[in-house]
This record gives C-alpha cells, sequence and structure tokens, in this order.
C-alpha cells in the first residue's frame, strides 16, 4: 500500500474538527511552541504523552525511545533534552515509564531480541545494581520493582547531565521527575524522585530506590 489513506482520511477529520472548536488553532501554533514540560518516556503505542496529561500540541515537549533509557552518549536524548532546557526553558523534565514494559520485561527474563539487547543492557546495569533486593520481593512484584528503578536511574541520569547541572547553576528554575504509568488503570504514579537542584540527586536516588522495596513490604 503506497498511500495510507486511512490516516489522511483521519488526519483531515482531525484538523477540521480542532479547527472548528479554534479557528486561529494552527496559526498560533504555527508561530511560536512555549511547552513548560518535557516528557521523556517509552515508545511504546499505549503510552501517549499528550493523552495521558491531557495536553495541547504545543504544551508537551516529547522524546521518546525503548524502556525511557537516558543515556550519557545518546547524542539524540540529549539534544533533546539541551533545546528543551535552554532554548525552550521547560520547567520540568518528567521520566515517565510504565508498568508492563516489555523491554524491562526482556531485561528481568534475560530474553533476547538482537540489536537492542544493546541498548537495553543499561536496564540489565539497573537490574545487577538490585538483583539481591528483586530476587526478594515475590515473583509478581519483581518487574514492576524493576521498571520503578529504572525510572529512579533514568531522573539521575538526567540530573547528571551537564545540560541540567549548568541550568541549576545558573539558577534557572529546572524540576526532574520520576513517573510510572499503569496501562491497566490510566493513572500516573508518583515515585518521589523530585530533584529540584544538584545537592538534593543522591539523597533523592538512595530515597526513592529504598522505597520501591519498602512501599511493598
Ligand atoms: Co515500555
Amino acid at each position: 500500500m503506497r498511500k495510507l489513506k486511512n490516516l489522511f482520511e483521519n488526519n483531515k477529520r482531525w484538523a477540521e474538527r480542532t479547527c472548528k472548536d479554534d479557528p486561529d488553532f494552527f496559526k498560533i501554533l504555527s508561530m511560536q511552541q512555549n511547552p513548560e514540560y518535557l516528557w521523556i518516556g517509552c515508545s511504546d503505542s499505549r503510552v501517549p504523552a499528550n493523552e495521558i496529561v491531557d495536553l495541547m500540541p504545543g504544551e508537551l515537549f516529547v522524546h521518546r525511545n525503548v524502556a525511557n533509557v537516558v543515556v550519557h552518549t545518546d547524542h539524540n536524548c540529549l539534544s533533546v533534552m539541551q533545546y528543551a532546557v535552554e532554548v525552550l526553558k521547560v520547567k520540568h523534565i518528567m521520566v515517565v515509564g510504565h508498568y508492563g514494559c516489555g523491554g524491562v520485561q526482556a531485561v528481568l527474563n534475560d530474553a533476547k531480541f538482537g540489536l537492542i539487547d544493546n541498548w537495553l543492557r543499561h536496564v540489565g546495569d539497573v537490574k545487577e545494581k538490585y538483583i539481591s533486593k528483586i530476587n526478594s520481593m515475590p515473583e509478581k512484584e519483581r518487574l514492576d520493582c524493576l521498571i520503578e528503578l529504572n525510572v529512579i536511574e533514568q531522573v539521575r541520569n538526567v540530573c547528571r547531565t551537564n545540560i541540567v547541572q549548568e541550568a541549576w547553576q545558573r539558577g534557572q528554575d529546572l524540576t526532574i521527575h520520576g513517573w510510572v504509568y499503569g496501562l491497566a488503570n490510566g493513572h500516573l504514579n508518583d515515585l518521589e524522585s523530585v530533584v529540584t537542584c544538584a545537592d538534593e540527586v543522591i539523597d533523592t536516588y538512595k530515597v526513592a530506590a529504598e522505597k520501591v522495596f519498602t512501599r511493598r513490604t
């Protein structure tokens, strides 16, 4: 199929509906974007960033990859972060994992899928770090634990980038958050992994990681 007719029809309907609700919508949006938030989430098709927090186009800057990983050598993610922080001056960055994440599940089960295994090694490092604690949990809780720990780890990675460190040094108002989205009920779970300045990074990380286990016992 060379033309995805159904999607173009959907698009036309959507554009017309949006214009009907607000005739200047596209005109205003085409001139500027002014989002307050950067969302770093999983690529999973069931986790649509804007819809989940009920925000309109223009209100949320988004980066998504498999298992919402933030790696210090990933120029794609870093470029998104730099533009969001330094040009758009977002006030919040949220790392958003989701329960039932296939990427994290693959790591937990040691499943192999080829090239992507290399990417998921970053989640594998998180698993290795906490393996004894994870194994002390009931089996049905282990995936949720690793999903939450992965988010907390990535929040720390965001905090450690020179982009965020320098923003805080400049006195820029910037808060990093760690959340997990529930596919089964549509609700966001705040992992209390909130960092507002460089001094809070280590303690917040430790407390949030500890809570993953204490909350369940
Ligand atoms: Co996922």
